[in-house]
C-alpha cells in the first residue's frame, strides 16, 4: 500500500428537503454576504432556486446571485464571478448546480481570495494560497466536486481545458438531496454514473501494490453505479437508486477510493482535451476513450484488468488464460457503456476526428510534448495518437 493524506473537511447533508437548511448552514459558518451561482435553467424551472433564497431570507443572510454557467465552465463566467463578488462585498459562494457550476465557484473563490490572475493556478503558474468558503446543493451526480479539491475551467483564447488541485476549494458543506436529481435527462444520468464510475476506476488501475481494503471499497462503489445507473435508465425517479448513485459520486471523488494507490488518470486527461475542444459532455467522453486506452494498455497489468473483469462485472474466470479474462472484462464494460447509452468511439460523441485534429489533441494533453500521462502505462504523445485513433 502506497502512503496517503486523506482529508475531507465537507459536511454532508444527505437526504429529502437539505436545501431548507441552507440558511441555517450559512449562518453557522458565520458568513453574511452570498453569492448564489447556478447554471441554465434547470434549478429555476424546479423551484429549487427560490427555495434557496426564501431559506437565506429566513436566516437574515443577505445574497446577489449569477447564473449561467455553462457546461464545461468557462473562464470569462469566472471574471464576471469574481468581479461580482468584489462590488458586492460577498463572504461566501453557494454553488447549486452539478459539476460546472461548483467547478466555477471554486474558481470565483479563488480569485477572491488571491491576486493574481485565477488562470495562473489553471496554467501552473502559481499556486493559490487560500479560496472563499464555497458550499453546494447538488443537483446531478456525477462530477463529485462537492466534496473534491478539484475544479476544471474552459479558457475560450485557445480552447484549453485545465484543472488545479487544493484543499483550499473543498466546500464547506455539500446538500444532497436525491429527489432534485430526478428531473436529470436520462443522457445526464449515464453521463454522470460514468463519470463517478470512471473516478474509482483511474484509482484503480494502478501499478501500486496491494491495496485490499481499498479494493474492495472501490469494487463494491463500481458494482453499485452499475446496477443503479441501470435502473435509473428505466425508473428515473427512484429515489433508492438516485440516492445510492449520488453517494457513490461524493465517495468515488473525495480520495476514499485512492487511499493506497497512485492512480491512472489518463483517460480524465484524454477526455479533458475532447471537452475543450469539442465541448462534448465529460463523462460520455470518458466511455468513448475507455474502452480504447484499456486495449492499449492492459497487458502492463494483465491481473489487474482480469481483477476488474470478475469482481466488478461478473466476468468468469479463466484461471489458465488471464488475458482473455481481462479482455472479456473490457468487453463487458463496453456493453455496460452501450446499454445505458453511452457512446463507445469519439465517432458516436458526433465528432469526427481527422489526423490533424488527433495530433493536436495529443500535442495539448502532453503539454507541448513536455509530459507523459497514467500510471498503469506512461503515455508519451505518440501514445495518445495512437490512442485517439483507436478511439475515433
Ligand atoms: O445549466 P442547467 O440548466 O442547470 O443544466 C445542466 C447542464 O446542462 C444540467 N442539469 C444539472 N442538474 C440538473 C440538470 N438538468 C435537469 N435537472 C437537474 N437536476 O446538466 C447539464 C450538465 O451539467 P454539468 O454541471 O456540466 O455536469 P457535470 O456535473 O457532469 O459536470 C461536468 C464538469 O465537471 C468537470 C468536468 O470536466 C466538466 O467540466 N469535472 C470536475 C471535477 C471536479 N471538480 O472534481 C472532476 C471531474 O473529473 C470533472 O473533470
Ligand atoms: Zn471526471
Amino acid at each position: 500500500m502506497q502512503d496517503f493524506n486523506f482529508y475531507t473537511p465537507t459536511q454532508v447533508v444527505f437526504g429529502k428537503k437539505g436545501e431548507d437548511k441552507v440558511g441555517e448552514l450559512v449562518k453557522a459558518l458565520n458568513c453574511k454576504k452570498v453569492l448564489v451561482h447556478f447554471g441554465g435553467n434547470s434549478a429555476k424551472k424546479s423551484g429549487l432556486l427560490d427555495r434557496v433564497f426564501d431559506s437565506l431570507t429566513q436566516s437574515g443572510i443577505d445574497y446577489v446571485s449569477l447564473g449561467g454557467v455553462v457546461p464545461n465552465p468557462r473562464l470569462s463566467k469566472v471574471y464576471e464571478g469574481i468581479d461580482l463578488c468584489k462590488k458586492e462585498n460577498v463572504d461566501f459562494i453557494l454553488a447549486i448546480g452539478g459539476g460546472s457550476v461548483i467547478d466555477s465557484a471554486k474558481a470565483i473563490g479563488y480569485g477572491m481570495a488571491n491576486d493574481c490572475d485565477v488562470w495562473d493556478f489553471y496554467m501552473k503558474k502559481a499556486i493559490p494560497t487560500g479560496c472563499l468558503p464555497i458550499g453546494t446543493i447538488l443537483t446531478l451526480s456525477a462530477a463529485g466536486s462537492e466534496m473534491s479539491n478539484s475544479s476544471v475551467i474552459t479558457n475560450e483564447e485557445g480552447w484549453l481545458k485545465r484543472g488545479c488541485n487544493s484543499d483550499y476549494c473543498r466546500p464547506k458543506f455539500a446538500i444532497m438531496n436525491p429527489e432534485l436529481t430526478y428531473t436529470l435527462p436520462p443522457y445526464q444520468t449515464a453521463s454522470g454514473s460514468t463519470d463517478i464510475l470512471m473516478h474509482t476506476m483511474e484509482r484503480y488501475f494502478t501499478q501500486g501494490g496491494t491495496m485490499e481494503l481499498t479494493d474492495g471499497i472501490s469494487e463494491a462503489l463500481m458494482r453499485t453505479v452499475i446496477n443503479n445507473s441501470k435502473i435509473l435508465m428505466k425508473d428515473p425517479t427512484n429515489y433508492e437508486a438516485r440516492a445510492e448513485v449520488m453517494w457513490a459520486g461524493s465517495l468515488s471523488h473525495n480520495g476514499l477510493t485512492g487511499c493506497g494507490s497512485i492512480g491512472d488518470w489518463a483517460c480524465h486527461q484524454l477526455e479533458h482535451e475532447l471537452g475543450g475542444m469539442f465541448d462534448v459532455a465529460h463523462g460520455a467522453g470518458l466511455a468513448a476513450v475507455w474502452g480504447s486506452w484499456a486495449r492499449y494498455v492492459y497487458k502492463a497489468n494483465v491481473a489487474r484488468f482480469a481483477q476488474f473483469a470478475v469482481n466488478v462485472l461478473g466476468v468468469p474466470n479463466d484461471f489458465s488464460d488471464q488475458e482473455k479474462t481481462a479482455l472479456a472484462g473490457i468487453e463487458a464494460m463496453e456493453a455496460y457503456y452501450k446499454s445505458i447509452d453511452m457512446p463507445i468511439s469519439i465517432k458516436e460523441l458526433g465528432v469526427e476526428l481527422n489526423d490533424d485534429q488527433i495530433k493536436e489533441l495529443a500535442y495539448k494533453c502532453s503539454f507541448q510534448n513536455t509530459r507523459t500521462v497514467g500510471g498503469v502505462k506512461a503515455l508519451n504523445t505518440e501514445d495518445m495518437i495512437e490512442i485517439y485513433k483507436m478511439a475515433r
